[in-house]
Formats: structure tokens, sequence, C-alpha cells
């Protein structure tokens, strides 16, 4: 990267987790959201949602039913490395795909630790996740332990060097710094935290990916709602955000949105 060069700050993105929660019954929340998103407000920033694999076919549906392909992506939570075969239980990249969802979660720590995930595994499912089409959205958090004896940036560093294939780009590609500690627990990092962090993660993309690293969108989940986005939003190299449980209500999504709303 010249030093001359101005990178202009790549387009957030805030993207919610459903996590394993909702059934066709929450459809209305989709539907409230979309129609937000729709109507006269304008967010400077991308709007995914990515829901149990059993909801990506409905809400793309009511998401075509609404014409609003443009205002809402579709995500999955996870997929297999593999492209298909004997793996009860398990989804791969291009069933997401085909059920239109263009991201996919890979590396969330819920995942690391519930499902033994190493980031070699996570690397596989990268690869086959950009082979079939779809935007990975990569997940790196240190433990609670792991920040009390300074740990951070060496656990994030190794992560994100395990877990990204070569093929990564700006398009393709999003990183999404979640301290494991403030995973649904109510807390958060200090902003001085949460930018030495997304500052380190930064240098390290740029450093292996020139400037498609500048570009990539870093968002920070953790415990994000309303009343905290703004300010977590305007740290420096935060590109938006990754909701969990905030992102199961249209109202409290959309509290976390008016970040960017222009
Ligand atoms: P939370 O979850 O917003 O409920 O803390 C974030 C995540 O796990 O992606």
């Amino acid at each position: 990267m010249s030093a001359q060069k101005t990178i202009k700050a790549p387009r957030p993105l805030i993207a919610g987790n459903w996590k394993m929660n909702g059934t066709p019954a929450d459809l209305k929340q989709i539907r409230a959201l979309i129609a937000k998103l729709s109507g006269k407000s304008r967010y400077a920033c991308d709007t995914m949602i990515c829901p149990p694999a059993t909801l990506l076919a409905p809400m793309a549906e009511l998401r075509a039913k609404m014409k609003a392909s443009r205002q809402l992506a579709l995500g999955g939570q996870d997929c297999h490395a593999n492209a298909s075969g004997a793996h009860t239980g398990d989804i791969s990249a291009d069933m997401l795909k085909q059920a239109k969802a263009s991201a996919v979660i890979l590396g969330h720590s819920e995942r690391r630790s519930d499902h033994g995930e190493t980031d070699k595994i996570v690397k596989a499912k990268v690869e086959a996740a950009l082979k079939a089409g779809l935007s990975a959205i990569i997940c790196v958090g240190e433990s609670l332990k792991e920040r009390k004896s300074g740990d951070t940036l060496k656990v994030v560093g190794k992560q994100l060097r395990g877990s990204l294939p070569d093929g990564c780009t700006s398009a393709n590609t999003v990183i999404a710094y979640e301290p494991v500690w403030a995973i649904g627990s109510g807390l958060t990092p200090t902003t001085e935290q949460v930018a030495q962090v997304h500052l380190a993660l930064r240098k390290a993309l740029v450093r292996r990916f020139g400037d498609e690293g500048s570009n990539m969108r870093i968002l920070y989940g953790g415990s994000v709602k309303p009343s905290n986005a703004q300010e977590l939003m305007a740290v420096p190299h935060v590109n938006g955000a990754l909701v969990g449980g905030a992102s199961l209500k249209a109202n409290d999504f959309l509290g976390i949105l008016a970040a960017y709303k222009q």
C-alpha cells in the first residue's frame, strides 16, 4: 500500500446471527425489518440476517415478495468443508447458496467450542464457501482468560493466520472480532480495547493481502445493542457489527442500524 493512495473505508455491514433461534412465526420480524429498510430511512450500510438454515428459504421468499433483495442479504451460520456426502446433520455451502444465502458465518466461537472446530477446520470451510460463491464471515476472538493474561493480540492473530486461505479478497471475506467473554454476556470491551484489536487485525490483513486487506470489512461482535452501537461503530477500523441477541427483534436490530442512519 503506497502512502499516497487514499483507501476509502469499506461500506459497513450489520449482520444478525439468529443462532439456534427462530421458527416461521418469527418471519414477522423480517417483514417489519424489510418494511423499514424499504421505506424512507436510508442507512449507509449493508444489512444481513443469518437465520437457522430452516428459515433461509422462507425468508428468501418473503424478501422476493417484498421486492427487497437489495435491502436484505441472507447468510448461513456454518457449512461443511465437503461439497456433499455422508455427513449427517451437516449442510454444504452450495445448499446454502441455493437457499439464497450469499454468505456464511464460519469459525464462530460457539462452533469452535461446541464442535471443536480448529483454525484448520475453519480454513477448509472457508475454502468450500468461497468455492461455492458465498462470502465468508470469519470469526476470531479471545477468551476472558486469554484477555486477562495479555494474550489477546497473539490469540486473534493466530486465529486470523490459521483460518484464512490465500483466496480471500475484500469482496468475499469479512472478519468478525468477537471476544468470547462479550458474547451474550452484556459485557463489552472498552472502545480503546476494540480499537487496539481492530487496528492489529487491519495491519495483519494488509500485510497478507495488500490493498484487499485494507478494504476487508472487520466487524465487531459481542453484546452489541441499540444503546452501545453508535459508540462501537465509531471506533476506527470497525466496519459494522455481528449481532446475536439484539438481531432477533426488528426494533432492536433497527436500533443498531440507526448508527448508520443517513
Ligand atoms: P450477542 O452475540 O450479540 O448475543 O452477544 C454475538 C454473536 O455471537 O455473534
